[in-house]
């Protein structure tokens, strides 16, 4: 309930997460960005088995940030997507989600914030490959409550941008790659999350269908002041973000700004 209190009252903002911050949005030489976080993980630690994913790793995302996560290969990163997520509770370390520790909610409670407020999307787009590219995109509006007939008109449009609204009525196994990851798009943003979690949306595609991915990502955030998550060890794609995290060993190794 306090939470909720002082994130309503915008004086007070910075004071809450930084005293010696300013208020402006701005993000400084050294990849700092004042102001409070929309999601933050702190000193994050998971092991598996005799695996350690995360030895300690901090990391922030902000409203309307493209925020890329690189590193070698086993360095971390999905771990870290999806312990800000909430679909994995790390070990220690907290995650806070608007004020909220994330890390803490009951499951029920969990399930149902990261389907109203965040939207996902992997390397391999995991559309349901029984239903239609339109059908996937509605789906997520009906199971909020949304009716059918406005799931699929608000859908279509959704691929329309996207550019795949010719191919709505294919089913995933019948769409190219490039295709497939700009419905599984659509389909992560259709809801209007607050935050997208995107681990290498592009790692299977060329370098076109990386680009319109990219493009059709990155615009929809900026205009909807969404922050994004995106794992990516492709320095093409991790130039569409406004600041790289770098992970080595399950710790952050470097930060810095990249737009
Ligand atoms: N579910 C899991 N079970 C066992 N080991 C895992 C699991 N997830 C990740 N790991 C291990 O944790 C380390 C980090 O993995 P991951 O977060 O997937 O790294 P990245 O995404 O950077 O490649 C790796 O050594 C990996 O083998
Ligand atoms: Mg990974």
């Amino acid at each position: 309930m306090s939470n909720e209190d002082v994130s309503n009252g915008n004086a007070n903002d910075a004071d809450m997460s930084d005293a010696d911050t300013n208020t402006t949005n701005t993000t400084d030489p050294t990849g700092r960005v004042p102001g409070r976080p929309l999601l933050a993980g702190r000193g994050l630690v998971k092991t598996y088995g005799r695996s350690e994913a995360l030895r300690g790793a901090s990391v922030e995302l902000h409203r309307g940030e493209i925020l890329a996560l690189t590193g070698a290969s086993g360095s971390g990163k999905s771990t870290l997507l999806h312990c800000l997520a909430g679909m994995v509770r790390p070990d220690a370390g907290a995650v806070t989600y608007d004020g909220e520790r994330l890390d803490a909610l009951p499951e029920k409670r969990l399930s149902e914030l990261r389907r109203t407020d965040f939207g996902v999307v992997f390397q391999f787009g995991q559309l349901i490959p029984e239903l239609t590219a339109l059908d996937n995109v509605a789906l997520p509006l009906m199971l909020a409550g949304t009716g059918r007939a406005e799931a699929r008109e608000r859908a279509g449009q959704w691929l329309e941008r996207f550019g795949v609204r010719g191919q709505q009525e294919l089913r995933p196994g019948e769409m190219s790659g490039g295709q497939a990851q700009r419905a599984a798009l659509a389909r992560a943003l259709v809801t209007g999350p607050k935050a997208v979690f995107a681990d290498e949306p592009t790692g299977a595609l060329d370098s076109l269908a990386s680009e319109q991915v990219m493009t059709a990502l990155a615009h929809t955030a900026r205009e909807s002041d969404t922050a994004v998550l995106l794992v990516t060890h492709d320095a093409q794609v991790a130039a569409y973000a406004d600041r790289e995290v770098r992970l080595r060993d399950g710790i952050v190794a470097a930060q810095e700004v990249t737009a």
